[in-house]
């Protein structure tokens, strides 16, 4: 494979593994690219729904490296995990209902695509912003988020992820510096790939799971 120099690639952190270099450029990217997307900044109250997935457990961490205060909604096992990659709040989806929360956010980002902008939409402040990693109930998270905008008020956004070179430069940076931590749930060797698929297809896994083409 080839690939110019100026497209979508860094060098592997020196601390990291290949193991880590992968996990660090998944989920970080979704991360990244959908609070970018939300111009979140220091400050700003953001909600992570499903914080416990690749994108999630990375949107924890960058949302806190741009200053934000996140509350994390997670399972109860993985409270713990959440608090420790840097959550001011963790709400557990388990035990309580996350829309009860008498917070106000900017920011939600639906990371599993299991709720929807009608039940965050109260949580949200005037101008807050919504933003899932799925199309929702017959596509309608890209029909919200032409016609939200247009009301001037709390708005769906659908951004398109783009792999841009500083971004995965940026979230090298952070890796060295300690910030950002891919969370990695288990590593399959390449013949176990159809086991591997089927975890990750439960929608149950915590973070990443790594593939090993080689061994280290
Ligand atoms: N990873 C990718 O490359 C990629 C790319 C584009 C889009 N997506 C989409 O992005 C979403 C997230 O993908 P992912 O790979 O980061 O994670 P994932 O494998 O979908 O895992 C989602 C996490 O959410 C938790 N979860 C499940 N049900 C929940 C609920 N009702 N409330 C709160 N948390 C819940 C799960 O943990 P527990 O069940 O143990 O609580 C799990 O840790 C998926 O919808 C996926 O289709 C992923």
């Amino acid at each position: 494979m080839t690939v110019s120099k100026d497209d979508a690639i860094a060098h592997i952190p020196p601390s990291a593994s290949f193991a880590q270099a992968a996990a660090l450029s998944e989920g970080g990217h979704y991360a990244l690219s959908n609070i970018r997307a939300a111009k979140v900044s220091s400050g700003q109250e953001v909600m992570i729904y499903g914080a416990t997935g690749a994108i999630g457990s990375a949107a924890v961490q960058i949302a806190k490296h741009f200053g934000a205060k996140v509350t994390a909604v997670a399972n109860t096992k993985n409270i713990e995990l959440i608090g420790s990659l840097g959550a001011d709040k963790v709400i557990d989806y388990q035990t309580q209902d996350f829309t009860k929360t008498e917070k106000r956010f900017d920011f939600i980002f639906n990371a599993v695509g299991k709720s929807s902008f009608g039940a965050c939409k109260p949580l949200l402040k005037t101008k807050g912003i919504y933003i899932s990693t799925e199309l929702g109930k017959n596509g309608v998270n890209i029909w919200r988020s032409i016609t939200t905008p247009f009301f001037g008020g709390k708005r769906l956004m659908f951004p398109l992820p783009q792999t841009k070179k500083e971004d995965l430069v940026l979230l090298g940076e952070l890796f060295e510096k300690g910030a950002f931590k891919p969370v990695i749930d288990l590593s399959y060797k390449l013949d176990q790939i159809v086991e591997a698929y089927h975890y990750v297809e439960s929608g149950h896994k915590t973070g990443n799971v790594v593939l090993q083409i080689v061994s280290e």
